[in-house]
């Protein structure tokens, strides 16, 4: 998609659609619409403030209304979209919007579409809206023969410019994230997924090293191995490095699961919930996305980005209960459900972030069925062994307007997985908590590097569509990795 500035005003410019906003307003009609929307109001002699009296125009987030063929406006057609309070507008709100407006408008094919809304929003703000406004128009459907959805050819921009650069970078790494969890498990495994890492790498100047299974071997993943022994596909593990800072800067590392279909091995999964299980990658898709919009941003900071991969089957030779794994770091590991495989493919890759100099670490894991009962589908959990850094990956999520919470690591949560035969056991006692006894889990791995833990088992992927995004995988959090990777650098 081209993205440019606008090249006149909300009333003359030629495109096939422009797009203005109105925020809700006590008052009545006008004084709630945009300056864009004003001006279009005035060109057509009212148009928009008779709609919005006779009720065809709403002020709620992401509500969209189309006016067609507006006397005196030279695009054929006008979409009002909801912007809400304008006392409460944030980052979050700005893309649910903007989102909600090229979804509806991607519906059919526009070759052009001029966004007049949010003139006025701050560069964060902007950078999040036209990001998406990119995820807005791409669907989940990549082997339809019939898109339901039509990336315009152009998109203008009125708005920050600034902001619309960053943001058409952090919407085409959102989009890769998401493409990347969206393809089908036969089309994503371990090998194939380094292929389009490497691809991406080529493309933006990051260093890639892959591990082979033997490699793999030599290196004492021993968890990672365990895992894949059920599978066809050979494990890997993929270690993607940008060097933006000096010799002597610190290093951000960034680890992701990718389990690339977790059928839950032996301790098989219910067909209901084994339906979704390639989104069990979106961690290390969140990774090599953020890890693009990293370099491509060229932000003057050492990140290096870790992607366990892995497909967890039962094939004759799969792990079994009672199997003992030694991870790279000599933890030694009781197997008591092949189910638990996300922890094991993670602590080889952990080590592996520890092992190369990690100053700090951030994971992210579709990791526990338990993360999304305790704080629904929309908001990730946060777990951490060190505040000062949690509250600094809370604060760049915040300011993205991506929602997560932290959740509790008390020791009692680490005593239920003290192991028997071994060090410790993948699983707690009982299947409470799961979300905390998993990151305790994880805790054993990182040594004393500060480290945060996100599960985004319930927003990584969605199994309806909201206004602002098709179904399937949403590309969260990788705008905050970005975030993080920002504020590293001052
Ligand atoms: N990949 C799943 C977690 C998951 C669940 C991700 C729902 C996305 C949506 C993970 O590997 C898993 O199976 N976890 C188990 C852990 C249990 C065996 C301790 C779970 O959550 O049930
Ligand atoms: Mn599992
Ligand atoms: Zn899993």
């Amino acid at each position: 998609m081209q993205i440019s500035p606008t090249p006149g005003s909300a009333v003359t410019t030629e495109a096939d659609a422009v797009v203005v906003g109105v925020y809700e307003n006590d008052e009545g009609a006008a004084a709630g619409f945009d300056a864009a929307a004003q001006l279009i109001d005035a060109a057509s002699g009212g148009a928009l403030t008779k709609t919005f009296q006779a009720g065809g125009i709403k002020a709620e987030v992401g509500e969209v209304a189309p006016l067609w063929a507006l006397p005196s406006v030279a695009a054929p057609l006008v979409l009002v979209v909801g912007l809400g309070d304008k006392s409460e507008m944030n980052a979050g709100v700005a893309g649910q919007a903007c989102g909600a407006a090229a979804r509806w408008l991607a519906g059919a094919e526009r070759s052009c579409v001029a966004f007049f809304v949010g003139e006025d929003w701050s560069p964060e703000q902007t950078e999040k809206a036209v990001s998406a406004v990119l995820a807005g128009c791409v669907g989940a459907d990549l082997y339809r023969r019939e898109k339901k959805r039509h990336p315009f050819k152009t998109l203008l921009w009125s708005g920050d410019d600034e902001g619309r650069q960053r943001g058409a970078i952090l919407g085409e790494a959102v989009n890769l994230t998401r493409c990347l969890v969206n393809e089908p498990p036969n089309k994503i495994y371990p090998i194939s997924f380094v292929e389009r890492a490497e691809k991406m790498a080529a493309g933006c100047g990051l260093s890639v090293e892959v591990w082979d299974e033997k490699r793999l071997a030599e290196e004492k993943c021993g968890c990672i191995l365990g895992v894949s022994r059920g599978s066809s596909q050979p494990p890997r593990l993929l270690i993607l490095e940008h060097k933006g800072g000096g010799k002597d800067a610190p290093t951000l590392a960034l680890v992701g699961k990718g389990v690339t279909f977790d059928s839950g091995g032996l301790s098989l999964k219910p067909s209901e919930s084994m339906k979704t299980m390639k989104c069990d990658m979106a961690g290390a898709a969140t990774v090599v996305g953020a890890m693009q919009a990293i370099a491509r941003l060229k932000l003057p900071v050492n990140v290096i980005g870790l992607a366990g991969l892995a497909e967890n089957m039962l094939g004759a030779d799969a792990y079994k209960l009672g199997d003992v794994l030694t991870a790279r770091n000599g933890v030694t590991v009781e197997i008591h459900n092949t189910d638990a495989e996300g922890r094991l493919v993670l602590a080889d890759t952990l080590a592996t972030a520890v092992d190369r100099g990690a100053d700090k670490i951030i994971d992210l894991a579709t990791l526990t069925g338990a993360c999304v009962v305790a704080l629904g589908l929309d908001v990730a959990g946060l777990m951490t062994n060190n505040e000062a850094w949690c509250d600094d990956v809370s604060a760049a999520a915040k300011r993205c307007g991506e929602a997560c919470w932290p959740l509790p690591m008390f020791p009692e949560f680490g005593k239920q997985i003290r192991g028997e035969v071994a060090d410790i056991k993948n699983v707690g006692e009982g299947r409470w908590g799961g979300a905390m006894t998993a990151a305790k889990f994880l805790e054993e791995f990182v040594d004393e590097t500060p480290w945060v833990h996100i599960d985004i088992a319930g927003p990584s992927f969605l199994e309806k569509p909201k206004p602002w995004l098709d179904g399937g995988g949403s590309g969260a959090f990788v705008q905050t990795l970005v975030e993080v990777a920002r504020a590293w650098g001052t």
